[in-house]
């Protein structure tokens, strides 16, 4: 069958199905710190049993799970089957080897327990000397691990035969020396090449799909520059709000939660130059360099260029939600921003003058993620202005979430008479292109890298250090008298001085249309 062939065959509607995506991991210990947190119950473990159940799990594969929750074997097995309800057959005849440690993360107890288990996996269940440490657990306690790893024994370099990795969640620090330090423990016992830094953003197909889109094509480079780009924004909205981890967030805000890592994957992704080739270096060599060409704001730009915001009670999708300062562990006059626009800029020759306009914020309208690379307007409009008051200038929308996909938004005439002119989009959803095709979920997607040892999705040192040095001057900017605070009503696209923030440069927030009543909070439509 042709792809044309295929094409048509897809728009009528018959599902196809594509060849699986991950290919079968080698023979492995998994030892998991934070076993019993969060983490671990809503992400690691379903998506390790659908690892297994896809088959992407070696026979020699086991688990070993480490917390300072008292638990059994027993009862840790009986937790990882009620996180994973959908298990299969594959996934339960698995998690009967488990093993788990209960433990301080420095207790010299925990590692003698551990590495006995791994011994033992090794001689029993097959898992060949090889290793995976990831660290689930609170972040303060990351450099500790893996220093009492290599302590104890249990970290080793890689050889031919074994790899040894250690997997380190975000945040990855909360200012650029604190990332040196935990750099300078980790790289103690760890080498560069086995540190497998997550950011799950990276894991999410769209945004993988910024490399296919940019680099498998030809016809969009041309235009992928400041000659024709007039503005570059990002959207990182959430309706949600803290949730239950509002004692956490009153440490971060949205700076470090979302800005210095997906917001800035995000960005090197779509701004630099194109890899010589896919291997994992080439590739983040690319980003770094374009982090390193963002400008680094003085104290006044950083003010000047930022509007910090905190939600106040408001109503999302109808419901009546509760301000920021009323959430369960935040302080009532807390100074966390939950919202946060900036605009930055890259310094080279292919983004020189065009404005990067990012927010991110909880309790915005709608749960949403996407990339506008707005593009300048005519030169000279031959139509009738006010006939084409509806044309907005063209826009490629990169839709990360939901409805993943690409529109390119143009100028069409509308039927009739007159030459009336109205902005129309071309869309390419995910959804209906590969319809019948299961993508991997972001974290089944990083944890097969992290086994098969493809460290392309993951984050390297300089990587994280530089996206630092970009953020820290607003975190010292904002403790001065200055760094003010604006609120904004949930439910809204955060503070009014936002918008005013890109009005000047001349241009204008895409807000994505919104129909709460009929799509449930999903994003529909052209944006206004
Ligand atoms: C996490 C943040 O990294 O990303 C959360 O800590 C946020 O605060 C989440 O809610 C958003 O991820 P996603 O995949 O839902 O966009």
């Amino acid at each position: 069958m042709s792809d044309s062939e295929s094409t048509s065959s897809e728009a009528k509607g018959k599902k196809r199905t594509l060849a699986p995506v991950l290919s079968k991991a080698p023979p492995l210990a998994l030892v998991v710190f934070g076993a019993s947190g969060d983490l671990a119950t809503r992400k690691i473990l379903p998506a390790l049993s659908r690892l297994a159940d896809q088959g992407v799990l070696d026979d020699g594969f086991t688990l070993i799970g480490v917390a300072r929750t008292e638990w059994t074997d027993e009862e840790f097995r009986t937790h990882v089957t009620e996180a994973t309800p959908d298990g299969g057959p594959r996934w339960e005849a698995v998690t009967e080897r488990f093993k788990y440690v209960t433990g301080e993360y420095d207790h010299p107890d925990t590692f003698a327990q551990l590495k006995s288990h791994l011994d033992e996996a090794d001689r029993i269940d097959g898992t060949g000397g090889n290793r995976i440490y990831y660290l689930a657990t609170i972040p303060n306690v990351f450099g500790l691990v893996a220093n009492a790893l290599a302590t104890h024994g249990c970290a080793q370099p890689a050889t031919e035969d074994n790899f040894c990795r250690l997997v380190v969640e975000k945040p990855y620090g909360r200012d650029l020396q604190s990332a040196l330090d935990l750099d300078k423990q980790v790289h103690t016992a760890f080498d560069e090449s086995q540190v497998f830094r997550i950011d799950h953003y990276m894991g999410k197909e769209t945004v993988q799909n910024v490399l296919a889109l940019r680099f498998a094509n030809a016809i969009f480079e041309p235009i992928w520059n400041r000659r024709y780009v007039e503005q570059v924004q990002i959207t990182v909205a959430e309706s949600l709000g803290v949730e239950h981890r509002g004692g956490f967030y009153e440490t971060a805000g949205a700076l470090r939660d979302i800005v210095q890592n997906h917001v800035m994957q995000v960005l090197a992704l779509t701004l630099m130059e194109s890899p010589t080739s896919t291997d994992a270096d080439r590739v983040r060599d690319e980003k770094v360099k374009l982090l390193q060409a963002i400008a680094i704001p003085t104290p006044d730009e950083a003010v000047d260029r930022s509007v910090r915001g905190q939600y106040t009670a408001g109503t999302i999708g109808g419901e009546d939600v509760i301000g920021y300062r009323q959430e369960e562990d935040v302080s009532p006059d807390s100074q966390t921003e939950t919202f946060l626009a900036l605009r930055l800029s890259v310094n080279n020759w292919r983004w020189e003058g065009v404005p990067i306009h990012v927010r991110t914020g909880k309790r915005l309208p709608a749960r949403v993620t996407e990339v506008v690379l707005q593009f300048r307007r005519a030169p000279f409009l031959l139509f009738d202005q006010r006939t084409s008051r509806e044309l907005r200038p063209d826009a490629l929308i990169l839709r990360i979430q939901p409805d993943e996909g690409i529109s390119l938004e143009f100028g069409a005439k509308v039927p009739g008479e007159k030459f009336h002119i109205r902005s129309v989009a071309m869309d390419f959803s995910y959804a209906e292109a590969f319809a019948g095709a299961e993508a991997a979920g972001g974290y089944e997607r990083l944890l097969h890298d992290a086994m098969v040892g493809d460290a392309t999705l993951f984050i390297r040192s300089d990587e994280v250090q530089q996206a630092w040095r970009i953020v820290d001057p607003y975190l010292q900017a904002w403790s001065e008298p200055g760094g003010a605070l604006h609120p904004y009503a949930a439910g809204t696209w955060g503070p009014h001085l936002a918008e005013i923030l890109v009005e000047r440069s001349g241009n204008a927030w895409r807000n994505p249309e919104i129909d709460l009543e009929l799509a449930g909070g999903r994003v529909t439509g052209l944006p206004q």
